[in-house]
């Protein structure tokens, strides 16, 4: 998982602009509990009162120690996952059809090639990037190199923003807007294969979303339910960290979608 639980009461925290000292006292709760859930010690309980005060799904945020979403059973699909400092980045590769797609570019020209070289991918029909922070563009030379089209939301590639349709072989790739993490990132909605499948970069990781400034909090959380969470359960969301997961299994477990 790309976070546990004290992520996740930081970003809310953070999201909300709450001290901890305030949250505890709307909370009714220690502060000490509240500095003790930010640093590591978990209480259910603790957890349960926090949760109303940062807008949280109060038994997604206590049972987000078990949690841990089911594996995905999709053969097109391959998980490109790469070393990023003390964790690791996705990008995603999609093989149908005869058709090779890549989502994202992970953190270096060496570490996609190396990647790409051991999936047997050596050219891709297109690829596309859902924002442009380092550990998602590092690679976007090698990209560059081994596609015949690359999809940016912003410069050097061919552009594309929200509201976009391309159309790739038998598939369709809809780009939607994800602002909130990061200014501009696009979300893209694959439509063709066995199951429906959405690229979220990093605004969304399971049980967590990506970190946002109090100015984009709202918005981040608003563009997900409008163009993520209006899916159907069984959307495949591919996250820009950890693992793979469903809209249904977020809907139940993700503790930011009440
Ligand atoms: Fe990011």
């Amino acid at each position: 998982m790309e976070d546990d639980f004290t992520y996740v009461i930081r970003k809310a925290l953070r999201g909300l602009n709450l001290a901890p000292g305030d949250a505890a006292a709307r909370a009714g709760v220690a502060e000490s509990e509240v500095m003790g859930l930010i640093r590591g010690t978990f209480s259910k309980d603790a957890a349960r009162r926090l949760a109303p005060v940062l807008s949280l799904k109060p038994e997604a945020l206590a049972g987000l120690p078990e949690y841990e979403p089911k594996a995905i059973d999709l053969p097109s699909l391959d998980r490109l996952d790469m070393a990023f400092g003390d964790g690791q980045v996705n990008a995603w590769l999609i093989r149908y059809d005869g058709c090779s797609i890549l989502f994202d570019t992970g953190v270096s020209n060496q570490s996609i090639s190396l990647t790409l070289n051991a999936f047997g991918a050596p050219h891709l029909d297109a690829a596309f990037v859902t924002h442009d922070h380092q550990d998602h563009v590092g690679g976007l030379e090698e990209v560059a190199r081994r596609s015949r089209v690359l999809y940016l939301p912003s410069d050097p590639g061919h552009p594309i923003q929200a509201g976009d349709v391309i159309a790739i072989g038998l598939l369709k790739i809809h780009a939607f807007d994800l602002t909130g993490h990061s200014e501009g990132a696009l979300g893209y909605r694959i439509e063709g294969l066995e199951k429906p499948v959405c690229v979220v970069g990093d605004a969304l990781f399971a049980g967590s979303i990506g970190g946002c400034p109090p100015e984009s909090y709202p918005t981040a959380l608003d563009l997900l339910r409008r163009g993520v969470f209006s899916q159907s359960d069984d959307t495949v969301l591919l996250p820009g960290h950890g693992p793979a997961t469903t809209v249904g299994e977020e809907r139940t477990s993700n503790p930011y979608f009440p």
